[in-house]
């Protein structure tokens, strides 16, 4: 069995952000203090995940390497994908066809945040059940801006249905997607939808239809953010503020989950701390050693 691969989804036109994304993107922008794609990168790394294929627009390749370089920092590995023009999330998966090369996958998208007690264990059990696909359904106040589960009255999921007029339940399925082996195929089999996009929604249903997806639940101790409008990119910062400032850890650092894994060394890290000068992050990377 190959080792899960990982995607992180960072294309977009970000056009709710407009005018801050005309120039940068979405995905490079502050959530309190760190890049947004730090929080989805570490959702791979808490999946144990190694090797990583970030997608982005043409422009945006370039800064996106200058933050991320080629990920040995962290003792990972990172392989930038183009993608031309955001035709879908379905699309990742025919971009990201060699880098997969058959593998199963884990597909995060570039402006989601999760955050809960027990996170590590939900995503490495997604991790460990190599066929099929294991999507989170989470309850939201506004699921017709996702893609929403419609359960049948036994409980079984019935069909994914994006971005409704009227949800049939508030559960939203999240940017998170494990998925085996066959989704670049599923994805080739995706024609596009009336907006023209290739819908993560027909992959999943592929799965569905095949009886092999999962739909987990992501109770209330979690918190899933995404970030794509102004008022929702205050609100993630001032949760990442609030809540790394009253426990005094961070959230959503790949320094801190990459020593934690043992992909990187004291050394390491020490050097990674010595970047930041005298911040409070290079002070809490510094901490990490020197209070173990
Ligand atoms: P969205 O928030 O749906 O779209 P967007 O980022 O283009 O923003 P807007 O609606 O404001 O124009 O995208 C969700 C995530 O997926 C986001 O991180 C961008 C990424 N994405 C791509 O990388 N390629 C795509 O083709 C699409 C549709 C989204």
């Amino acid at each position: 069995m190959k080792m899960r691969k990982g995607i992180i989804l960072a294309g977009g036109s970000g056009t709710r952000l407009y005018p801050i994304t005309m120039a940068v993107s979405k995905q490079l922008l502050p959530v309190f203090d760190k890049p947004m794609i730090y929080y989805p990168l570490s959702v791979l790394m808490l999946s144990g995940i190694r090797e990583i294929a970030v997608i982005t627009t043409p422009e945006d390749q370039a800064q996106f390497r200058r933050l991320l370089s080629d990920g040995a920092q962290w003792g990972l590995k990172f392989t930038y994908i183009v993608q031309p023009k955001p035709e879908g999330l379905a699309q990742a998966y025919l971009l990201a066809e060699e880098f997969l090369d058959g593998a199963p996958s884990a597909m995060v998208l570039g402006d989601n945040l999760f955050f809960g007690h027990g996170l590590p264990a939900l995503l490495q059990s997604a991790d460990t059940s190599n066929a099929g696909g294991t999507v989170f359904g989470y309850r939201v106040a506004d699921p017709e801006r996702y893609g929403v589960v419609d359960f049948a009255v036994d409980g079984t999921v019935r069909r994914i249905v994006e971005k409704p007029d009227v949800a049939p339940s508030p559960y939203a399925v999240t940017g998170l997607y494990f998925l085996d082996g066959s989704a670049p195929d599923r994805a080739r089999a995706v024609t596009p939808s009336a907006r023209g996009e290739l819908e993560i929604v027909s992959v999943l249903d592929s799965y569905l239809e095949d009886g092999d997806l999962r739909v987990e639940q992501m109770g209330r101790g979690y918190a899933w953010l995404d970030t794509g409008t102004h008022s929702s990119l205050l609100d993630a910062g001032n949760f990442v503020r609030t809540l790394s400032e009253r426990q005094g850890q961070q959230i959503g650092s790949p320094d801190e989950i990459a020593h934690e894994q043992g992909w990187i060394d004291d050394i390491a890290l020490l050097q990674r701390a010595g970047m930041f000068g005298k911040n409070a992050y290079g002070g809490y990377l510094n901490a990490l050693i020197e209070q173990a």
